[in-house]
């Protein structure tokens, strides 16, 4: 998705916005562009394609002088990736120049009114409507103009503005996109991300719907829409910048799946005291617990996965009822939430549209929504009544990893809760999953160590063109996870199928040498699958297996098997998702994807 830096202080600005701009490549983008002030007018370059274009074009930001700036990487919504349609902004005599991130819902009727008044446009974003409307309010007064302009734009959005008539000033709002701001000695910075900004500053302000603020060298003043000024505390972020490096690895996928062992860990062992869990940000007392009768799941994606897997382990060990919906759909579909439905929202980055409108159509309908988040002051993770943090650590590669594994861990660690305050877990049984979850790190370091042996394995299917995954239960789970890795790094189509289903249609897709991935840890299912793996094998397709230790009897109709260490079956998908990921990862580099940064995709979907 778009990213949005900005500077003003003591220093040369378009340096500070490229570097920044970098940090926020992972987010996704196909264009750039900088305004800077440079002492007369406001400059502007931009173009269509990688950062990179954007620094040859400015030979690293020293043709555009300068100490006030704002910059942008564009994911385009209206209108295609091209020079014009590229942020920063103009109005028509450029003494305006404006970034955004969102979607205008009502460009097209402003539009017409403003061409109506003369306005002429560049470009068929609906971000120069606000660069003209900003124009159309101004009468000398920034704060004025731009608050006139909240009042009437519907939609999502953060912006940087820079006024000509202003340079020592730089403005940021923002709706239902996210925006931050922090300040260090040489000067106040903008960014839709804090890894932009973490090298000069741990100490953001998360600004809200609605608020503005003015940055000037040596302060920030915070507003409502009212023109209000307000005073904010800043958050400090206790992340590492190193953590958002690549630290040796050939690619952040690579290195955040070898952080999976510490991501489980973090998750996990703070949130268990005494040989019991404990999960205060909960906030629920155990009557509050025995009383659910019914738990929606709700998120998109990969979390989205993660709560299919949740669904079986709840019902299966807490017995309580659960609906798992894609954010997209819930929203729309007129929900039935009855008392006693407890909302959880799932999200990495805590910034999905949907998942985060989901959440607040659930507060609007009286529900409180649990929040299983991992970015720390992140939309959902300051709506949300409760925030159960996933502790992965930033994120950046597109493709979710860790941030998955540590989900699921936090999932785990609530369906086991509610089990035992429901009295539907013994309590040795419950020791017994505990056990089995604190050796979860260790079995998975051991199942990445393996990655030679898959690497050779993915080589061979670099021209594949339809995969097919299958599993029953929360193998099931695992495919739709392992069958997304696959396709949206190497753009192989790939599809996962309850195993069961085959046998309605899928199985016609199946031809000689058609790689069909079956999942099989789940034991009391094992020889179902087993007889589905037979009947693909039967008509040509190259079965890999992935199943538990000792379950040789596969090998009959398998012809390549990827063994899991022994763990409570309910766990299953940290361990059996490890060589998938692997899998996906390896045919991705051996195709010579872009596997960090995959087309058309974002890391942050803050659109619908
Ligand atoms: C896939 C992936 C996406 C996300 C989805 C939700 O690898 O990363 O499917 O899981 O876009 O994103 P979050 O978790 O940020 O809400």
């Amino acid at each position: 998705m778009c990213g949005i830096v900005g500077y003003i202080g003591t220093h040369a600005a378009a340096p500070v916005i490229l570097e920044g701009l970098a940090k926020l490549e992972y987010r996704g983008y196909d264009s750039a562009g900088m305004a800077v002030f440079d002492g007369e007018r406001i400059q502007i370059t931009k173009s269509a394609g990688r950062l990179k274009v954007l620094e040859e074009l400015t030979h690293d930001g020293a043709t555009m002088p300068g100490v006030v700036g704002i910059g942008h990487t564009r994911w385009a919504t209206h209108g295609a990736p091209s020079n014009e349609n590229a942020h920063p902004h103009y109005n028509m005599n450029e003494t305006i120049a404006v970034v955004h991130n969102g979607i205008i819902e009502n460009y097209l009727p402003l539009k017409e009114k403003l061409i109506s008044r003369g306005y002429q446009f560049t470009s068929e974003t609906d971000t120069e409507v606000l660069a003209h409307l900003i124009d159309y309010y101004y009468k000398g007064n920034p704060l004025e103009a731009i608050t006139k302009v909240m009042h009437r734009v519907q939609g999502s959005y953060a912006l940087g503005i820079i006024f000509a008539e202003h340079p020592d000033e730089i403005f940021a709002v923002r709706k239902d996109s996210p925006l931050i701001v922090g300040q260090n000695e040489n000067g106040c910075f903008i960014a839709s991300d804090v890894p932009a900004i973490l090298k000069y500053t741990r100490k953001v302000y998360f600004i809200e719907n609605q608020e503005v603020v003015r940055l000037r060298a040596d302060h920030m003043h915070f507003y409502t829409v009212d023109e209000e000024e307000i005073t904010k505390e800043p958050v400090t972020i206790e992340w590492d910048s190193d953590a958002a490096e690549k630290g040796g690895y050939e690619h952040f996928m690579l290195k955040e799946m070898y952080e999976q062992p510490k991501t489980v860990t973090d998750t996990l062992m703070p949130r268990l005291k005494d040989g019991d869990i404990v999960i205060e940000e909960l906030g629920m007392s155990d009557e509050e617990i025995q009383s659910i009768r019914k738990i929606y799941i709700v998120a998109c994606g990969s979390a989205y996965h993660t709560g299919v897997t949740a669904k079986y382990v709840i019902e299966g060990i807490a017995r309580i009822p659960v609906e798992v919906d894609v954010a997209s759909e819930f929203r729309y579909r007129d929900p039935i939430l009855e008392d006693g439905t407890m909302v959880i929202v799932i999200s990495q980055s805590g910034e999905t549209a949907d998942t985060l409108a989901a959440l607040r159509e659930s507060q609007k309908r009286g529900h409180k929504v649990l929040g299983i988040v991992n970015v720390v002051g992140s939309s959902i993770a300051r709506e949300a009544d409760n925030v159960m943090y996933t502790w992965a650590g930033p994120e950046i590669a597109v493709a979710t990893t860790k941030a998955y594994s540590a989900q699921l861990i936090a999932l785990y660690l609530l369906a086991m809760k509610f089990a035992k305050v429901r009295g539907k877990l013994e309590e040795e049984a419950f020791q017994h999953m505990l056990e089995d979850l604190k050796r979860l790190p260790e079995q998975i370091e051991m199942l990445l160590s393996n990655k030679k042996k898959i690497q050779k394995f993915a080589n061979r299917y670099v021209a594949a063109k339809d995969v097919f995954f299958v599993g029953r239960g929360i193998d099931y789970a695992i495919s739709m996870e392992g069958s997304l890795k696959l396709k949206e790094i190497s753009y192989i189509h790939s599809e996962a199928y309850a195993a069961g289903e085959l046998k309605h249609g899928t199985i016609s897709l199946i031809e000689e040498g058609t790689l069909v991935a079956a999942v099989a840890t789940q034991d009391k299912l094992f020889q179902k699958t087993l007889s589905n793996m037979v009947e693909v094998k039967a008509r040509g397709a190259f079965v890999l297996a992935v199943t538990n230790e000792g379950n040789t009897d596969i090998e009959k109709a398998a012809d390549y098997v990827i063994y899991i260490p022994s763990t409570n079956p309910y766990f299953a998908n940290s361990l059996a998702i490890i060589p998938l990921q692997l899998f996906g990862y390896y045919v991705a580099v051996g195709k010579g994807c872009d596997v960090d940064k995959p087309r058309n995709l974002a890391k942050s979907v803050t659109v619908e």
